[in-house]
């Protein structure tokens, strides 16, 4: 297969993107119209997109160039840290190496900056002058607020209810960056003001907020939408996270057993593993792990068909691991990974046995976090936490097993924003703690 990454700035930032289905030539079922059920028409999804996102979209290149503008703000932040986590492999008393990539060090504190100012480049390019989207626990509206401000342009966001009103750090954090916010389902839409007529105080979801964005961006001239996961595009900007992970493992003389990363809509987990995949499909023993919530256990008991992406059914039909469009999950705080479907790229490597999947309790999640927070003083998001806990299940089964491996973990982003949850944490152990009267 091709080389991973043919080039690296000089303090080492991949210059192009890895297109792991093109290098590998693996197949891919196409988006097919909501409406006549056929693959869906590049034009169509116009409306929605600049050209050079649908192209990346569709692309057969392998290595897709980072354009300069965005190779520039990358360079504030990127390369980010590759970190030997050995307080927390002592404080599990494990034998295994234990690293990971931290991407908590973005100025919004998460991955999602990767993909949100490769996408407000391209709308920028193309003269786009708004962009509607959704959020669900905030991170990702973060992360497009400060990408609109940079090459700016003006960002519409619609932000699930239930976030809205426990997260007001992030609804200032978007409205600092100059973005309009509103508490989805909204007064501002036709389909909004359906949810709402129907149920007044519906906490939202994120396939809601979808279908509002969607509807804001085909209603609004000079505005278009953005999604934060799923598509190709998207998982394609992550893979800066693997290409530098793997230049860093390098040069300390590593190469990792285990590749970890926390699945919500499946960019993270690609953008840290696809590189690595390339070389199990060359032959190396890799486990390659997933890790999901078990409320929303989309990778490990959904189904693998054609569904909608949001509620309103106005998305193309994607082949992936569905619980349903209509899938409403408990309000866990992990709620980047409240989504009911999954990247058809990551469902096909799932289905094809090239990735497996876990699910995790939300206790054992924080649980593991914790451990990770006293150790190494890093707050993990609480959706990182789910990569966290299958890297401590994969490092006690490694113990278990007498082979101590080397297990590497995206950390997505830190959990500053989220004390809320951790908050609640400590009150459900001290509860757990108490002796039964
Ligand atoms: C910190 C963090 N990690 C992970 C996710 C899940 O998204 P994805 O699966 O696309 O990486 C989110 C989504 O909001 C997030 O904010």
């Amino acid at each position: 297969m091709h080389a991973i990454t043919p080039s690296f700035t000089p303090s080492g930032v991949p210059t192009s993107y890895y297109n792991l289905f093109a290098a590998a030539k693996l197949e891919q079922a196409p988006p097919l119209d909501p409406q006549s059920g056929q693959p869906m028409a590049p034009d169509k999804l116009a409306a929605l997109f600049p050209m050079a996102l649908l192209e990346q979209e569709m692309t057969s290149e392998v290595h897709v160039p980072v354009p300069g503008p965005v190779l520039e703000a990358y360079a504030a932040f990127r390369p980010t840290p590759l970190r030997r986590a050995a307080l927390f492999e002592k404080a599990l008393g494990t034998r295994c190496t234990i690293l990971y990539k931290y991407e908590g060090a973005s100025p919004v504190g998460s991955h999602k900056l990767n993909t949100a100012l490769a996408q407000a480049f391209a709308n920028q390019q193309q003269g786009v002058r708004r962009i509607a989207t959704e959020t669900g626990a905030g991170q990702w509206g973060t992360a497009l607020a400060y990408a609109c401000r940079r090459f700016e342009i003006d960002c519409s966001v619609y932000m699930v209810r239930v976030s809205f009103d426990q997260k007001p750090a992030r609804r200032t954090m978007m409205e600092l960056y100059g973005a309009t916010v509103r508490a989805s389902p909204s007064e501002a839409t036709t389909f909004g003001r359906a949810v709402l007529a129907d149920n007044p105080s519906h906490p939202g979801s994120l396939g809601i907020a979808i279908s509002e964005a969607i509807e804001d961006a085909v209603t609004h001239p000079g505005t278009k939408y953005s999604l934060g996961s799923v598509l190709n595009h998207v998982l394609l900007h992550q893979t800066v996270i693997g290409q530098e992970a793997l230049r860093q493992l390098d040069e300390l003389g590593l190469f990792p057993d285990v590749v970890i990363g926390c699945h919500g809509g499946g960019s993270n987990f690609a953008g840290v593993a696809f590189p690595f995949v390339h070389h199990k499909l060359d032959g190396k023993a890799l486990r390659i792990i997933a890790a999901e919530p078990q409320s929303c256990p989309t990778l490990t008991r959904g189904e693998y068909r054609y569904d909608h992406g949001d509620t309103a059914k106005l998305t193309p039909l994607l082949k992936m691991y569905t619980l349903g469009s209509d899938f409403v999950p408990d309000p866990i705080h992990a709620g980047g990974l409240r989504y009911h479907g999954a990247a058809p790229q990551v469902s096909a490597l799932v289905n094809r046995g090239l990735v497996e999947a876990q699910a995790f309790e939300q206790m054992e999640t924080f649980r593991a976090a914790h451990t990770f927070a006293i150790s190494e003083g890093v707050i993990p998001a609480p959706e990182s936490a789910h990569a966290i806990a299958a890297t401590v299940r994969a490092a006690r089964e490694a113990d278990q097993a007498g082979e101590p491996r080397v297990i590497l973990f995206n950390m997505s982003g830190h959990g500053l924003l989220e004390l809320g949850a951790y908050q609640a944490y400590m009150q459900a152990r001290q509860a757990e703690s108490k002796p039964a009267p």
